[in-house]
């Protein structure tokens, strides 16, 4: 006998996006798999300088950064999908955030975004071993081109801080 609550667990995606290319594909795939998504906001807007040093730094390190708000509790989605773009060869910070908010042994997707579409996999795939994941799919894309046509996408945010 399934229950309403296993009914209602799908999948969630969820991303960080400093300049729109994450944000056009986790929201192209929302849009294709029903997914619910949800964003996660750098507390002010950060400027190239303060992303190239402190988010490098932090990206390099596989630390977290100051969001907005905290992640939300996933934890009743069978599968997460974490978008994030890659800085330096590692997820962008907030990646980690992501990481460490989710219960151990979460199942999760990993999509990485960057201009060459290659990525430092080995310690991200130890990071996510660390923390017991199921790890369903890992890729390296190359961002996409016309994320322009995002005005085209529908797609609904979750609200951000659960407002
Ligand atoms: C600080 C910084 C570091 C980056 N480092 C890399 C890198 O190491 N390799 C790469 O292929 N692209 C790199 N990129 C490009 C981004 O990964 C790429 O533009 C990505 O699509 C951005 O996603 P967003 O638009 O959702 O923020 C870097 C971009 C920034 C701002």
């Amino acid at each position: 006998m399934v229950s309403l609550e296993e009914v209602y667990m799908g999948d969630a995606i969820i991303f960080y996006s400093w300049s729109g290319h994450c944000l056009y594909v986790a929201a192209k795939l929302a849009e294709k798999t029903g997914s619910d998504l949800f964003v996660l906001k750098d507390d002010h807007r950060k400027g190239l300088l303060n992303i190239v040093f402190q988010g490098g730094y932090r990206a390099h390190k596989q630390h977290h950064t100051e969001l907005a708000c905290d992640v939300p509790d996933l934890s009743t989605y069978k599968c997460v999908t974490l978008v994030a773009p890659v800085w330096f060869g590692y997820p962008a910070p907030a990646f980690n955030n992501v990481v460490d908010a989710l219960p151990l042994g979460s199942t999760v997707k990993v999509i990485l975004v960057s201009d060459s579409g290659k990525s430092n996999h080995e310690p991200v795939e130890k990071q996510l071993d660390r923390h017991g994941f199921k790890v369903l799919e890992f890729t390296d894309m190359k961002q996409p081109k016309h994320i322009k046509d995002l005005n085209d996408l529908s797609y609904t945010l979750e609200e951000p801080c659960g407002q």
